[in-house]
């Protein structure tokens, strides 16, 4: 316990000086110093947001996922950013295009001057790209301000315009923006000008706080009032101080609290239009109008949007919002198409659910496949699963072609794909609700069926529910009876091995004491045996060999063996060809009793009891629990090994 505690307290001890050395107070004079050291703490928001996320650096793609990767990329794999990695699955190419969106606002291209502005379907990460930028704000080392400022400026504005150029000299900065209403009136009434005596001090981002991250939900249309973008006067103190004095500013609009850093839109285009020019004047001119009459303020912010592709639609078809729609750089937000890749983001959500139950192999597999087929655009090419193999990487010649369909050419036939679809949140209600429904853990079987359940009570045109339960009924039930069938072949064929190696072992025993005329040692009670001829005559009869034919393949047998231990060789049931087949064919009988096995649970016989057993605890090995090994060995016996 109280080495527990110490160790906590350390952990926090050590967090409160790493913080507090990173804070730091001065006059202004004494921060002028400070960037004479070191120009480079000097930034706008876009290229300190762009540092926030290429601190990080970037990573290559795992050795494993490499080949995948080139061949889905052409061969040019997009660079993995370490800030999204782990966060977001399937959308690289997406992510990348953002950060150079960032790298060339951070040179103060025209993109500075822009709205991003992320386009894409429910649940294909927007709001989860937005929050991750948000904790990468409030991540970084503290930023430097003017202490108090109720917009928490650069303190550079205080240089008055006929020093900038001779300060921006000196310093090696760009000095850009003006004084806030609030501060050119503290300079002059509490400071009586004299700015080099103005205190400055660090800030830490925060979203709570609204100091440099700001969010705007939809407004209420009947009610689009800009003090929640530009802030207000404060009735309360107008009787206070006269017109025209700043002190009556309240500034907590979205632009004065997110100046700095960040202003977050969400489904921006519910917003009427002129409450969208305000948006749009910030964007391009970096100023604001102040609250009733008191000029304008300046802000440095970068401002992103989103919502999804029909409201960018409805807006992008109205003539009025041209000089909008110019002032806007979008990046597609599509859904993640890589079946691997999907499951992964299955994988994050449940971690961070209460959900503890077990879930077998291939559920999430199958979940996906569903999600991932319903974002597909059909081909001539290909079959739509046959599709989803290649967009995964995987090496597949579709039945009765020769030539491999070209990924390339596959994704260049598409218009919308990853834009419409099932979202990895529908998928997540169903996940959630099976493993509410069964504790004992879930199953590909279950999955589908409260997938299939839950697109029949959901609301959508016919046609698309038609696709879907298409898919769910017959592509990925035949998908599914496939993977079943490999799996418990596999697990079938472990044990399959070690009884083929028994089986060996026991043949070269009696054969050898019926060739030397000598007993067998039984292996585990050392009792004298004679050979068993029933038993080698039922392995010899699998290759037709019996009567006169038995002794001579005996003596063969027995010589080989001889000859390759002589060289040194190790001697396992495959080592001898038509002893092999033999064995084998023995063994492939029981096989073909792999359904009957796991059907007849009430008249196996103790050998088949064995196998069953062993079958299953394979199955457990393989990521399944007793429940649901149970379960897919059933719906195995049922849909598959029909004669
Ligand atoms: N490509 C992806 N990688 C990782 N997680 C994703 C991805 N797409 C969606 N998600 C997850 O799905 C959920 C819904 O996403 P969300 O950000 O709310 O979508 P949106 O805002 O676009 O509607 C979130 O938990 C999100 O993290
Ligand atoms: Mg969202």
């Amino acid at each position: 316990m109280a080495t527990q505690k110490k160790r906590f307290s350390e952990i926090i001890r050590k967090d409160h000086e790493q913080r507090k050395a990173e804070e730091w107070r001065g006059t202004f004079l004494d921060y002028l110093e400070l960037i004479k050291e070191k120009p480079e703490t000097v930034k706008l928001a876009h290229a300190h947001l762009y540092d926030v996320i290429t601190a990080a650096g970037q990573s290559d793609p795992d050795e494993s996922d490499l080949p995948r990767l080139s061949k889905l990329f052409n061969n040019e794999p997009p660079k993995i950013h370490n800030f999204f990695k782990d966060t977001f699955f399937g959308i690289e190419d997406i992510l990348d295009k953002l950060v150079r969106y960032f790298h060339s606002a951070a040179l103060k291209g025209e993109e500075s001057r822009q709205v991003l502005y992320l386009m894409g379907p429910v649940g294909a990460g927007k709001s989860s790209i937005m929050e991750r930028l948000k904790q990468g704000l409030e991540e970084a080392p503290p930023i430097y301000a003017i202490e108090g400022c109720p917009i928490h400026e650069e303190p550079l504005h205080l240089i008055p315009k006929h020093l900038r150029r001779e300060f921006e000299k000196m310093l090696d900065v760009q000095i850009e923006g003006e004084l806030c209403p609030i501060c050119r009136h503290r300079l002059e009434d509490e400071f009586k000008g004299k700015y080099e005596a103005v205190p400055v001090n660090t800030i830490r981002f925060s979203a709570i706080h609204r100091r440099g991250i700001a969010v705007v939900p939809p407004v209420d249309p009947n009610n689009q009032d800009t003090s929640v973008l530009i802030g207000s006067e404060d009735i309360s103190k107008l009787d206070r101080y006269s017109e025209g004095d700043p002190r009556v500013l309240d500034l907590n609009g979205a632009f004065n609290a997110g100046n700095r850093g960040l202003v977050e839109f969400i489904e921006v285009f519910k917003n009427e239009t002129e409450y969208l020019h305000a948006i749009l004047t910030a964007t391009q001119e970096k100023f604001v109008p102040a609250p009733g009459r008191h000029g304008t303020i300046y802000v440095d912010t970068v401002i992103v949007a989103h919502s999804n592709e029909a409201e960018w639609r409805k807006f992008k078809a109205d003539h009025t919002n041209e000089a909008i729609l110019d002032r806007i750089v979008t990046v597609k937000v599509p859904y993640n198409l890589r079946l691997s890749e999907e499951q992964k983001i299955y994988q994050k959500i449940l971690g961070r659910s209460g959900f503890k139950a077990h879930i077998a192999p291939h559920t999430l597999e199958i979940a996906a496949m569903f999600a991932i087929l319903s974002r597909l655009e059909r081909t001539p090419k290909c079959d739509l699963i046959t599709k989803l193999k290649i967009y995964n990487g995987e090496e597949v010649v579709e039945k009765g072609q020769t030539k491999k369909v070209d990924l390339v050419e596959l994704k260049e036939d598409t218009k919308v794909e990853g834009m419409m679809g099932i979202s990895p949140r529908f998928i997540m209600k169903a996940i959630d609700t099976a493993l509410s429904q069964s504790p004992e853990g879930i199953t590909p079987i279950h999955i589908r069926d409260v997938l299939i359940k839950m697109v029949k009570e959901t609301d959508m045109p016919d046609d698309r529910k038609k696709t879907y339960l298409e898919f769910l009924q017959d592509t990925i039930h035949k998908a599914y009876l496939e993977i079943l069938e490999r799996e418990i072949t596999k697990a079938f064929v472990y044990a399959y091995e070690e009884q083929a190696e028994t089986l060996f072992q026991n043949y070269l025993d009696h054969a050898e004491a019926y060739v030397n005329k000598t007993k067998v040692s039984d292996r585990n009670t050392k009792e004298e045996l004679e050979p068993d001829e029933e038993f080698l005559k039922s392995i010899e009869e699998q290759i037709a060999i019996v009567g006169s034919a038995a002794e001579g393949f005996r003596q063969e047998v027995i010589a080989y063996l001889w000859s390759a231990t002589r060289r040194g060789e190790k001697i396992v049931y495959a080592s001898y060809e038509p002893l092999k087949e033999a064995l084998e064919k023995k063994l492939m009988g029981s096989v073909r009793e792999i359904s009957r096995i796991i059907t007849k649970s009430r008249t196996r016989d103790e050998e088949q009891k064995d196998k069953f057993n062993a079958l299953v605890g394979n199955l457990l090995e393989n990521g399944y629990n007793q429940h649901t090994a149970e379960v897919v060995l059933k719906y195995a016996a049922n849909h598959l090994w029909k004669d």
